[in-house]
């Protein structure tokens, strides 16, 4: 079986053991502590939080802000992940605590609860209130604390503009929940959180997650490709050299790596052959990424790709046919926001896709 994995949440043995990361999570929320975990785009959150909550052994669920249409579902959600944590034959007294009354649905055979609120406009202040307090009493009543772990939480402004209120209003007076709010778009976390003007404001602690440390990922890819009985020591400093340590590419190239091993010991050449292999499986991706940039973009995008690193300087603009320092800086903000471009303070500013870059490249060489 490939020993590797990439896509969703990882856990056991494919899931390297961020020790210190998850020692700091359960010790914050088993003190009440709120959080706001942010890194960028695939860097393990959703997986680290996972682990976390099952080695704090406390009751917790989580919600998938991303898969919330509206106001109306994330009640049902939230109604139904609460209702789960609560014995089965008390179910009904809580339900009698709701001033609308859900449609609820129970599979005799697991207990799985499905909800649904059909609701008309007006009450859904009334209905996210009810939703929203539901937790609390449940923890009053079972004696134990509970963890709520928002995912991707910035999409809450998608759901509705109140939202935010909404929410602040009634989690402020809540002594027996701890929440966790996990987010990959930075800048839209950071002013959710950060800014004064926000009903969120300082409510949470920040955590940012960092790529997985050279050594703990070294080990970590050596060990896997061992368990099927491959030696990657030759190969592994240069894979995580390509990958530059972030751990969703890593895993990715890992995985390609061992569906094209031939023998038991790993060289060099079979990074590019892996890499020539995922540009061309996804080709229709890349080439649709490349093909919704405007000609300034693809300019910055050419220029940084082909390592140079300063795309506001004069030789820079001058190179590659931009009109201004400025054009280059605001299309470099806006590539960053959108998460196609990745600058960490005090690093050089890279394309966020290390095989997308690769795609670019290959695609630009000249062919004879
Ligand atoms: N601790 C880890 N050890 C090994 N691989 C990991 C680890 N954490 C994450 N990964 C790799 O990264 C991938 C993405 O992980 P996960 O979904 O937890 O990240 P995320 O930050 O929540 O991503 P998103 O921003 O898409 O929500 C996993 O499928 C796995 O391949
Ligand atoms: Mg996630």
């Amino acid at each position: 079986m490939n020993p590797f994995r990439f896509g969703n949440v990882v856990t056991g043995e494919y899931f390297t053991n961020r020790e210190n990361e998850i020692k700091e999570i359960v010790s914050e929320v088993k003190a009440g502590q709120h959080i706001v975990l942010m890194s960028p785009r695939r860097y393990g959150k959703s997986s680290l939080v996972n682990e976390a909550m099952k080695a704090s052994g406390m009751k917790w669920f989580r919600i998938n802000m991303e898969l919330i249409a509206d106001e109306v579902d994330l009640a049902n959600y939230y109604v139904r992940n609460a209702l789960s944590l609560s014995k089965f034959e008390k179910i009904k007294n809580y339900l009698k605590s709701l001033k609308i009354q859900p449609y609820i649905q129970i599979q005799p055979k697991t207990n799985e609860i499905s909800v649904s609120f059909s609701t008309e406009r007006r009450n859904i202040s009334t209905l996210l209130l009810d939703s929203f307090q539901l937790p609390e009493t449940i923890a009053k009543n079972i004696k134990k604390e509970i963890v709520i772990v928002f995912d991707e939480f910035q999409e809450i402004r998608r759901i509705s503009p109140m939202l935010e209120r909404k929410m602040r209003g009634i989690f402020q007076y809540h002594q027996n929940i701890t929440y966790v709010f996990i987010g990959s778009q930075e800048s839209m976390i950071r002013e959710i959180f950060q800014n004064k003007k926000n009903p969120f404001y300082k409510f949470g602690r920040h955590i940012s997650l960092h790529k997985i440390p050279d050594a703990e990922f070294s080990d970590f890819v050596i060990k896997r490709f061992s368990s099927q009985k491959i030696d990657a020591r030759e190969i592994v400093k240069d894979i995580l050299k390509f990958t530059d340590c972030h751990p969703y590419y890593t895993q990715q190239l890992c995985h390609e790596i061992y569906i094209l091993s031939e023998k038991k010991t790993l060289t060099k050449g079979i990074i590019n052959k892996a890499v020539d292999q995922i540009t061309t499986e996804h080709h229709a991706d890349y080439s649709r990424w490349w093909n919704s940039l405007t000609n300034t973009e693809r300019k910055v995008i050419i220029g940084i790709a082909s390592g140079n690193y300063n795309p506001t300087s004069q030789e820079f603009i001058r190179k590659y046919g931009i009109k201004s320092a400025s054009t280059s800086g605001s299309v470099v903000s806006k590539l960053i926001v959108l998460g196609t471009l990745a600058k960490k303070s005090g690093e050089k500013i890279r394309i966020e896709d290390p095989f997308w870059k690769e795609w670019i490249l290959k695609n630009r060489r000249c062919e004879n």
